[in-house]
């Protein structure tokens, strides 16, 4: 499948189970190296970056299984021997493996895995922490080389809450004995669905979701079936895309605790939001309106992933907006093909204006994931018949995006 074609102007309605969530599925299915024997993981979502960890593992020496969306994993032998490029690039999540394998083998070396599409994504902050565990670093040729013969408990203290270096020393404190403590450690409810599997395979951790995570390494770890929590984002994205359709929409299968600030904006902005513990439902009768500045952050903020979406429902309403994207450098890469289809954005550094008024079908091209999915949200509102290229992208967070907005009412086909 190489394009969507979506006709706009469709308002959205009925229900969509959200899938599992991408961010959590990742570091979960690295996680399962940890312990010999057969883990189980549930509600997980079918992405090509699911596809790619995957690999990863069997290559690592497992043996994975996918029957629908449960995924077993039997990491009863695993060899420690180096991921290769092409399995790393292009998935930067990947780098949680490090941690994973370090914990059990005590010596992990993947390859590089660099920059990306949102600009520079160091990962300083992951090598820093696994150091402080005693772990010896070494970067030869692109290759990131670990070994954690002297590893042992320690306080870790992160200068900025990164997700993916939590994750990382989450995982290889759980194989490093006594006692570690991540300060300053990512909020995020990915963080705390990591923990939860981390505790049924019998670690002793506690404290995610708070910014002081406690590990207790060196516990006997068995495998463990786990649930992978809704995905936030993909539920943000649907909503959005109600927002900019109109349309009356109930997402199922999502905390909406994990969705708090999207859902404020969401308010502010003029759609009626009802929830219930497991379930969100969007009404919007009328175009979103403008809202107070819009500032990505660290959870419990606005997460810098929703900003695209959002950024194009708020295209399609009335009234301006102003957003400020603190996370990454290079996250604007929609905002052109956004114009391409008659929107009023401003750019200037990581402040982009936004004035809302009515789009028109234009060819454009999708060339992040959160970008792309938000290039098919103003689709869906634009007078006329859009092209959208670049759906690989898509293909690597959404499950089967066309297929659950068909199944809303909505004109989009991959041609
Ligand atoms: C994760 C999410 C991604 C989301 C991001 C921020 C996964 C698979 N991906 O990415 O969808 O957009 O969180 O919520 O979970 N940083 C450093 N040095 C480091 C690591 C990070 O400077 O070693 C910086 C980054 O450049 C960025 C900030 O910290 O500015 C946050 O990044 P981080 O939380 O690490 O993002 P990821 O884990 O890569």
């Amino acid at each position: 499948m190489c394009e969507f074609e979506i006709t706009g102007g469709r308002p959205l309605a009925g229900r969509l189970a959200v899938q599992g969530a991408k961010n959590s599925v990742l570091p979960i299915l690295a996680a399962a190296v940890l312990a010999p024997g057969e883990s189980v993981i549930h509600n997980c979502p079918d992405l090509t970056d699911v596809a790619a960890t995957l690999d990863i593992l069997r290559l690592l020496g497992c043996t994975v299984a996918r029957e629908g969306d449960t995924v077993q994993v039997d990491a009863s032998r695993v060899r420690c021997g180096c991921v290769p490029e092409k399995l790393m690039g292009g998935m930067r999540s990947s780098v949680v493996f490090l941690g994973a394998l370090l914990s059990r083998c005590g010596g992990a070396e993947l390859s590089y895995p660099g920059g990306c599409e949102l600009g520079p994504r160091p990962i300083d902050l992951h090598l820093m922490a696994l150091r402080t565990l005693g772990v010896k670093v070494s970067e030869e040729g692109g290759q990131v080389v670990c070994r954690g013969d002297g590893m042992r408990g320690e306080q870790i203290c992160l200068s900025i809450p990164s997700v993916g270096a939590t994750e990382n020393a989450m995982l290889a404190a759980c194989g490093c004995p006594g006692v570690t403590t991540i300060v300053g450690a990512a909020r995020e409810p990915e963080i705390e669905d990591l923990q939860s599997f981390l505790r049924a395979m019998g670690a002793r951790i506690e404290g995610a979701g708070s910014p002081v995570i406690r590990i207790e390494g060196g516990a006997p770890l068995h495998p463990a079936e786990h649930t992978v929590i809704g995905d936030r984002i993909a539920a943000a994205t649907y909503l959005c895309a109600a927002g900019a359709a109109g349309g009356c929409v109930t997402l199922t299968g999502v905390d909406p605790g994990h969705l708090t600030a999207v859902l404020s904006v969401l308010r502010e902005a003029g759609a009626d939001i009802q929830t219930t513990p497991g379930s969100v439902s969007i009404l919007c009768a009328a175009p979103l309106y403008g809202v107070r500045p819009v500032r990505t952050a660290p959870h419990p903020g606005f997460p810098t992933d929703a900003q695209a979406p959002l950024m194009a429902a708020l295209c399609c309403g009335t009234g301006a907006t102003m957003f400020v994207e603190n996370m990454f450098l290079s996250r604007y890469r929609h905002v052109g093909e956004l114009t391409r289809m008659g929107a009023d954005i401003q750019v200037d550094g990581r402040v982009a204006v936004v004035t809302g008024r009515p789009l028109h079908a234009a060819r454009v091209r999708g060339s992040d994931l959160r970008g792309a999915a938000a290039l098919v949200v103003a689709a869906l509102a634009a007078r006329g018949v859009s092209r959208l290229s670049g759906v690989n992208h898509i293909l690597r967070g959404y499950q089967d995006l066309d297929g659950n907005l068909r199944a809303l009412g909505a004109q989009i086909y991959p041609v």
